[in-house]
């Protein structure tokens, strides 16, 4: 792995080990791949103003999130089907993050159970919720979720149906090849739909009423449809386009920052994904007003290269990064940034 220095190297070194649509899978978006490319490229067009002469010897990028302390902002998004990617799947990427003490969000459709994973994490996973339509499944899967510690519900809000991604259709011969497809839903019956196309609002509320655990929406790219979740009670909230898999021709996710960070204004958690590569785009989108970040694809291409030390090498290379540019920057912790420290050219 010595060859590793940043995640494009990891990117093509999974190419090399991965079947060409199961890699297309993973790299590719929805469409013309337009929203997926923008978000990596709008961070180009931020540029960061370093502070000089400041003592930056001790850097800490410890976070706290709903009481928790985490070392790093730098989260793991929840990303399904993770056993195409390396036989131990989502497994692997558990015992990735408890090595390296990262937050970790488990998928519905994961191919592992939320149990079997989260049993590898002293701090237990968040959990990403695809509701069925049949709300006594969904009633199951908090169930189960809550019976096992997690203590923070991720709903995402961005698939009333799913995008438009060729890839992905082309992909689900090796899906239905792995021997736990869904490890979470493995006794539902066949008929189920897991996206509810009927979802509003009310959805807090009736969550709200089934469950104890936090509630995260997942997808917010809007500054009202931000203040509607305030309004609503949401705990916090996830910006993000799904990394581009979903809807085609979206704003960039770091585009969409700066005004639901105004209206958010630090009252709940504001967390961000969508085409994080590298540490400069963290710290471009905590200056910005995130609280921390999730990467999808990032880590996935270790998963896919190297397993569990893949992932952990991805999540390395982003925090030791993440520490050097800091340095860099001029700041120590991460409260120490702020918008000044961006300008959009
Ligand atoms: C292969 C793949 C599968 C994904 N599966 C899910 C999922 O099951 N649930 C979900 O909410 N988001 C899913 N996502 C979206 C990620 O959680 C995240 O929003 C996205 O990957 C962030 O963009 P990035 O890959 O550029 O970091 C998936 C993304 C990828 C790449």
């Amino acid at each position: 792995m010595e060859a590793i220095k940043n995640i494009w190297d990891l990117k093509q070194k999974a190419k090399e080990v991965l079947p060409s649509e199961v890699f297309d899978y993973l790299a590719k978006g929805t469409e013309d791949d337009l929203t997926l490319n923008r978000n990596i490229s709008a961070y180009h067009q931020y540029q960061i103003r370093p502070r000089r002469l400041v003592d930056v010897r001790n850097i800490d990028t410890a976070v706290t999130l709903f009481g928790q302390q985490w070392q790093s902002p730098i989260a793991i998004a929840p990303v399904g089907f993770q056993g195409v990617f390396h036989e131990n799947g989502e497994i692997a990427t558990a015992k990735a993050a408890e090595a390296k003490q990262h937050l970790i969000l488990v998928s519905t459709v994961s191919n592992f159970s939320y149990q079997d994973i989260s049993q590898h994490c002293t701090r237990k996973p968040w959990f990403q919720l695809y509701p069925t339509t049949n709300r006594d499944y969904t009633k199951l899967l908090l169930e189960r979720a809550e019976k096992n510690g997690c203590p923070v519900l991720v709903l995402t809000v961005d698939l009333p149906i799913l995008g438009n991604r060729v890839v992905h259709v082309r992909e689900m011969g090796h899906l239905s090849r792995l021997k736990n497809k869904y490890g979470n839903l493995q006794f539902f019956d066949d008929d189920f739909k897991l996206h509810d196309p009927s979802m509003t609002w009310d959805m807090i509320a009736w969550l709200r009423k089934h469950c104890s655990m936090k509630i995260v929406l997942k997808g917010i790219v809007r500054a009202d449809d931000a203040q509607l979740a305030l309004d609503y009670g949401a705990d916090g909230i996830i910006i993000s386009n799904h990394g581009g898999r979903q809807l085609e021709s979206n704003l960039s996710t770091i585009e969409c920052l700066e005004e639901i960070a105004q209206i958010v204004d630090k009252k709940i958690p504001l967390l961000i994904d969508g085409g994080i590569r590298r540490s400069t785009d963290i710290i471009k989108a905590l200056a910005l007003g995130a609280d921390a970040v999730c990467v999808g694809r990032a880590f996935c291409y270790g998963l896919a290269a190297y397993g569990q030390a893949g992932v952990e090498k991805a999540l390395e290379i982003l925090q030791e990064e993440l520490i050097r540019n800091m340095m860099l920057t001029g700041v120590n912790t991460l409260k120490d940034l702020n918008a000044s420290f961006v300008r959009k050219i």
